[in-house]
């Protein structure tokens, strides 16, 4: 009898949920095509249900009067978002709560005369829609993506610290501990999204307990990478897979609990497939 076990936070993060689910709900309602500005979400299977149900992803190229346009979870600028509307578009806003808090930050940090530090990837576009922002509450500010970077916000006086919702901790760290050393005054407003953290602690509880661990999740997919790097380096019995298809019955071999994790990127439906076959090849319990 093998025991299946579900690490606590795996797959589907709560913006990314949301947003698939706007995006379904907004079939209801609507009059023209249904599109997604960009990806939904990086990964295929996903992508491809939801176009089997009428959402397409599009860079903006054929939209018309009267279509629907998602916004997905890492937002957009604001100027992007009215410009869509100006065309006559039907814009379901998808931004996820926590990216909204970012704006909000660098907005409130710009009215209180601060210079804004934005610590996270230029060319990331949760980064480009924050800028989008800030440019439009008139704030002045910079994106840190290496330690480099940090000499144009050492001529300051005041420094507003935010971050890209899933930066990395400890570069944050390091950032807000160098301008405080050279910055009069520093406000650091802490916008990191815990989901990236929660699921590798997820992961490193599971592991130990495990005889076999299963992570899904693409395997272009940084964070799901991650959390098979973690895994592994915890139990060498470690596999990642991106669908069920992948599972190899001489992995399950006198195995009786089986951990399974997966990245911010999969899909609850995929986890289910996965614990069936599992279920199927050792025709045994299941319990999660
Ligand atoms: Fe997900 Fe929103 Fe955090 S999209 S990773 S819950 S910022």
């Amino acid at each position: 009898m093998v025991e299946i076990l579900v690490a606590e936070h795996a797959g589907f993060c709560f913006g990314v949920k949301r947003a698939v689910k706007l995006a379904e709900e907004s079939l209801k309602e609507a009059r023209g095509k249904v599109y997604t500005l960009g990806p939904i979400i990086h990964n295929p299977q996903e992508v491809n249900r939801l176009k089997s149900l009428g959402v397409f992803p599009s860079d903006g190229q054929e939209f018309m009067e009267g279509d629907t346009v998602i916004i997905r979870s890492h937002g957009i600028p604001p100027e992007k978002e009215e410009e869509l509307k100006r065309k006559g578009l039907r814009v379901i806003d998808a931004t996820c709560p926590y990216v909204k808090a970012v704006h909000e930050a660098v907005c409130q940090l710009t009215k209180e005369g601060y210079f804004i530090v934005l610590v996270g990837e230029k060319n990331h576009p949760e980064v480009i829609g924050t800028l989008g922002y800030l440019r439009a509450c008139n704030g002045k500010g910079m994106v840190v993506e290496t330690m480099e970077d940090i000499g144009e916000a050492l001529k300051y006086e005041k420094v507003g610290i935010v971050a890209q919702t899933t930066q990395n901790e400890e570069f944050f760290k390091e950032v807000v501990g160098e301008i405080a050393l050279w910055v009069k005054e520093v406000k650091v407003i802490n916008t990191i999204c815990n989901a990236t953290s929660l699921r590798q602690e997820s992961v490193k509880k599971l592991a130990p307990q495990v005889d076999v661990m299963i992570i899904i999740g693409g395997k272009n997919s940084g964070n799901t990478r991650r959390l098979y790097q973690i895994s592994r380096e915890i139990n060498p019995r470690t596999y990642h897979i991106e669908t069920a298809d992948e599972l190899s019955p001489d992995w399950f071999k006198g195995v009786k609990r089986v951990g399974i994790s997966a990245g911010a990127s999969t899909p609850d439906w995929i986890i289910e497939e996965v614990k069936d076959k599992i279920k199927e090849i050792c025709s045994g319990s299941l319990v999660s």
